[in-house]
């Protein structure tokens, strides 16, 4: 009997201290990106270390549901062909789920001339619009309009342009990337994001024969081709917002932590920070050592595009830092609406107040388990920390978002140490 996993609660018993090893999954936000942008390789394309999480099967079955051929002919590892024309439009009950399925957009377009996405609803976390993505794809030669909440775009081939993003938005900076490969001529692409899955998507279209040069830097400059062919064996970088989160969690439950498969620069801003509030962080090559002592200093955190503190590691500190004592401040600047997790935070005891952008936290010398609802997957992560801190038993309600982004996370904290079950309704 298939297991509903948005319903039933994760229960974790509180109090225990985290040690051991934990094995970090390939990275969501990178996975996801590259098989969108599988679809415009005209030859077959394997990728390896793809987590195993609910939003890439719904994105897997995006993609066959409009006839491109993916399998999993090993764990982690996918196989992608898309040799025919797509059935356009993706099913919108799959679309609304996923809302990174947008990054479907400048793909098709480039290769097939035109791409149907639904507009993905605001997601609890803002309004989540796509005007950036509109104008780099226009200014590409798209023509994009709206109907029902469906983006249409078409276009003939699309030519290279010069294109400065008002804002480094990671979803327009793959978007209009993706489609500038197979546009005619140059592409400047200016003021785009930085984060590493930026990167990892321009060493992926590469390997597909793009000509991809300066991501991860302010300005991104590709040469367009006639087309793209395959690339064999692609591995995913590790998913740096998942070490974070463990990383959290082990300074959180004053445990001793050593993630493996890991690359530590990508993980910079966080560790920088835990150092800051009195957090043991050893790097390695591919590891890293985290040990809390409990003796605590409290911080601010402002969150801004990479090499910024990571708005997706921001409610999992705010979790952390309701038990240091002193005041700590957060300024969430990505995302306007990113603080819904201090309610129920607040409901096992922590003392946040929320003005705006700015949340102010007052260190308590303990949380309270208690029932609580997650309302994003980072939300969710959090209250996941802020369990394992607490005292008692703490009952998460819609897991379902904490498994849209984390592979087994039940088996990898009972692996350390946790006391932690799902239960389903
Ligand atoms: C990506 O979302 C990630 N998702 C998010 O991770 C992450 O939080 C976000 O980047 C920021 O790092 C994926 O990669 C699938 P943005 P994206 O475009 O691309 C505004 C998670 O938990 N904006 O950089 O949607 C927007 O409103 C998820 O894994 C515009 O104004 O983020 C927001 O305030 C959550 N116009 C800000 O930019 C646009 O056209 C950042 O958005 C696009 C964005």
């Amino acid at each position: 009997m298939e297991i509903n996993y948005d319903t039933g609660k994760i229960v974790v018993a509180g109090g225990r201290r985290l040690t051991g090893t934990v094995r970090i999954s390939g990275a969501k936000n990178a996975a996801l990106v590259l098989i969108c942008a599988a679809t415009m390789a005209t030859e077959p394309v394997i990728l390896e270390n793809v987590p195993d999480i609910s939003d890439i099967h719904v994105l897997v079955q995006i993609l066959k549901e409009i006839g491109i051929e993916v399998t999993w002919p090993a764990e982690g590892t996918l196989a992608i062909s898309a040799t025919g024309a797509p059935q356009l439009p993706p099913p919108y009950q799959l679309v609304k789920k996923l809302r990174a399925s947008n990054l479907l957009l400048g793909p098709l377009l480039a290769r097939f001339g035109q791409a149907q996405v639904s507009l993905p609803g605001g997601c609890n976390i803002g309004v989540r619009p796509m005007d950036l993505h509109f104008k780099g794809l226009a200014a590409l030669g798209a023509e994009i309009r709206m109907e029902k909440g469906t983006v249409l775009a078409s276009a003939g081939r699309l030519r290279g342009a010069r294109i400065y993003l008002d804002f480094p938005s990671v979803g327009a900076t793959e978007n209009i990337m993706m489609a500038a490969c197979l546009a005619e001529g140059q592409t400047i692409l200016e003021n785009v994001a930085k984060e590493p899955e930026i990167v990892d998507l321009a060493n992926f279209l590469n390997c597909l024969g793009a000509r991809v040069r300066g991501a991860g830097t302010d300005v991104i400059k590709i040469e367009g081709t006639a087309q793209l062919k395959g690339c064999l064996r692609y591995n995913v970088i590790p998913d740096r917002i998942e070490a974070g989160t463990y990383m959290i969690a082990a300074a959180a439950t004053r445990g001793s932590v050593q993630l493996s498969g890991v690359i530590p620069r990508h993980l910079e801003p966080l560790c920088a920070k835990l150092r800051e509030a009195g957090v043991s962080v050893t790097e390695g090559e591919d590891s890293v050592l985290v040990q809390g002592d409990g003796n605590y200093q409290p911080i601010d955190i402002k969150t801004l595009p990479y090499p910024g503190f990571p708005t997706d590691l921001q409610s999992q500190m705010m979790a952390f830092l309701s038990t240091v004592p002193g005041i700590s401040l957060i300024t969430e600047n990505i995302f306007e609406n990113r603080y819904r997790v201090a309610d129920e935070l607040a409901r096992m005891g922590a003392r946040i107040k929320v003005e705006g952008r700015l949340a102010v936290i007052e260190g308590v010398p303990a949380l309270q388990g208690t029932q609580v609802r997650a309302s994003d997957l980072r939300a969710g992560a959090a209250l996941v920390i802020a369990g394992l801190m607490a005292q008692g038993r703490t009952e998460i309600y819609n897991p379902g978002y904490i498994f849209r982004g984390y592979h087994d996370i039940i088996g990898k904290l009972s692996s350390l140490g946790a006391e932690i079950a799902f239960q389903a309704e």
